[in-house]
């Protein structure tokens, strides 16, 4: 299927173009731009993260109304016409569908909170207060603080496992469900090919509401340091078993509609648990849960294989892996592990066996964006400082113009774009043979044109020297394989075993050579050898 052939490119509309002047990216900006990830790029589907309506409390992961966009991004003739015309270019549409949680504006909520029997109250998770006073339990909210807010005018608390102003939705009530389902149909029925769904395990709680573990001795972090949300162990709050249920039934709302697919928005790292989320058989699950164990990985040859081949090998039969580096809520890519090493991670990224996820901007190496305190938008920045997010939505640099081309010149960007924009922007790396854009279109172009590269078994090989991360990509039915080989160090290393023609390397200059018996890797290099 497509979203296994394919490669999928994270647009997060605040940043991707302003259409109408406002400094802020809107929907016809991102039409505007459709040849990009279409042409340029040449990726199979964009996933867009949410325009619906929304106060933007928390940049749109607060919804409002799930069957309409914000006039701060057009109106939902411009939804429609994006989902045309990416459609005429052959670019499929995925939507961000955000199902935990909505915003405490949405009519909803409004009548859930009206009163205790209105007939929406178990829409949300409503509790009376502990015996003893204060919160029902002792869950935390990811954002800082209690995962409970006090409503005076009914004396009950309601639950938000994100921001006070995101109440979490009851998915055990079989109304929310149909809803949420009815919201989904909404946008499939306009040609969305599929969604990306929002923390989905959060949906399903346990039903008692227990209390969280309390971290007994902190072990090494899993993601990031999260703060005081890590004194939990996440046991109730969240990936109850059920969710499992849901995930089914979401299955045969999307099913209904050929070709379209689901992705999960899946925090869990161990890989048989993350692998659970594929479901039992085709159909049962989601077509894939995000795999995020890179994205935290040290920069070691030998862990990133681990993680690799331990994910590969609890894939089950009917799914297909997927790897992702980079999105709107994690530091930038270039940032995390240093420019030069970003290329050989994008190298790894587009040669795996595994959809990969592209997040806007990586391919031009964008760094994390250092953002003046008065300028700090992100409520969870502003909640807990050190973790704000702004640094890695900065605006998209186009070209040499004013704003490097996002908006108009006279306008201030909603975030500022950081110093080099215009000599980082797409028009400035096209121009470069050896820029990364260029890099990254490269290797994009050999992964779609090799069904190794694209659909291909993975083999990790042995005699890869340490500090070096190699493998095999290869395809039963003959044509060529690939051995990919990453040089994970500052120094120079040597692969033994490895004869054919350099198809790609991260310095761009290499490409035609013929390597082997040994080959050669510089400092920080990779290079695909045809085999
Ligand atoms: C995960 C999203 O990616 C993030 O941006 C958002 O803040 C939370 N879920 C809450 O919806
Ligand atoms: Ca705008």
């Amino acid at each position: 299927m497509w979203w296994e052939d394919g490669v999928v490119y994270q647009v997060y509309p605040f940043s991707f173009q302003d259409g109408n002047g406002d400094g802020i990216g809107d929907l016809p900006g991102v039409i505007d731009r459709l040849d990009y990830p279409a042409e340029t790029l040449g990726v199979d589907a964009v996933w867009l993260s949410p325009f619906y309506r929304s106060p933007m409390d928390d940049f749109g992961y607060d919804v409002a109304d799930y069957c309409d966009v914000d006039p701060i991004f057009g109106s939902l003739g411009d939804a429609e016409r994006l989902i045309a015309e990416a459609h005429r270019r052959g670019l499929r549409v995925i939507l961000d569908f955000v199902p935990n949680h909505s915003s405490s504006e949405h009519p909803w909520f409004v009548a859930s909170r009206s009163s205790r029997s209105n007939p929406k109250r178990d829409w949300y998770t409503w509790r009376d207060p502990a015996p003893g006073g204060g919160p029902p339990n002792n869950w935390l909210s990811v954002f800082g603080g209690p995962a409970w807010e006090w409503d005076e005018a009914t004396g009950q608390y309601y639950l938000h496992s994100f921001l006070a102003s995101q109440p979490d939705l009851n998915w055990r009530n079989p109304e929310v469900r149909r809803a949420m389902y009815d919201a989904m149909r909404f946008w499939l029925d306009r040609g969305a090919d599929g969604f990306r769904f929002d923390v989905v395990h959060y949906v399903m709680k346990d039903p008692g509401l227990r209390d969280d573990p309390v971290v007994e001795a902190s072990g090494p972090g899993v993601f990031k340091d999260l703060g005081e949300y890590d004194s939990l162990v996440h046991l109730h709050d969240k990936g109850h078993p059920d969710v499992h249920e849901v995930l089914r039934e979401i299955r045969r709302v999307v099913d209904a509609y050929p070709g379209r697919y689901t992705v999960g928005e899946i925090h869990v790292l161990e890989p048989a648990a993350l692998a659970a989320y594929y479901g039992r058989s085709e159909g049962d699950g989601l077509h894939m849960p995000f795999n995020f164990t890179l994205l935290y990985a040290p920069w070691e040859a030998a862990e990133f294989r681990r993680r690799v081949d331990e994910f590969d090998a609890v894939v089950p039969a009917h799914g297909w892996p997927n790897y992702v580096l980079g999105n709107h809520d994690e530091p930038r890519l270039a940032t995390r592990f240093g420019p030069g090493r970003a290329r050989v991670a994008m190298m790894l990224l587009l040669t795996l066996r595994g959809t990969p996820t592209i997040y806007y901007g990586d391919e031009l190496g964008l760094p994390e964006v250092e953002i003046p305190p008065e300028r700090q938008q992100d409520p969870w920045g502003l909640r807990v400082p050190g973790l704000g997010r702004d640094g890695c939505r900065t605006p998209m640099p186009w070209d040499r113009s004013a704003n490097a081309g996002f908006c108009p010149e006279g306008v201030e960007p909603w975030l500022p774009q950081g110093p080099a924009a215009a000599e980082r922007s797409v028009a400035a790396q096209l121009e470069d043979p050896s820029s990364m854009l260029n890099l990254v279109r490269h290797l994009l172009r050999l992964r779609r044109r090799e069904p190794a590269l694209h659909r291909g078994e993975y083999r990790a090989l042995d005699e890869a020297p340490e500090g070096c991360y190699a493998f095999l990509r290869s395809v039963a039915d003959g044509g060529p394989g690939f051995v990919v080989a990453l040089n994970f160090t500052d120094r120079e290393l040597e692969v033994p075993g490895v004869g054919g023609e350099v198809v790609a390397d991260t310095g761009m200059h290499r490409v035609g050579e013929r390597a082997g018996p040994v080959l050669a890797l510089g400092p920080d290099e990779g290079v695909v050898v045809a085999v």
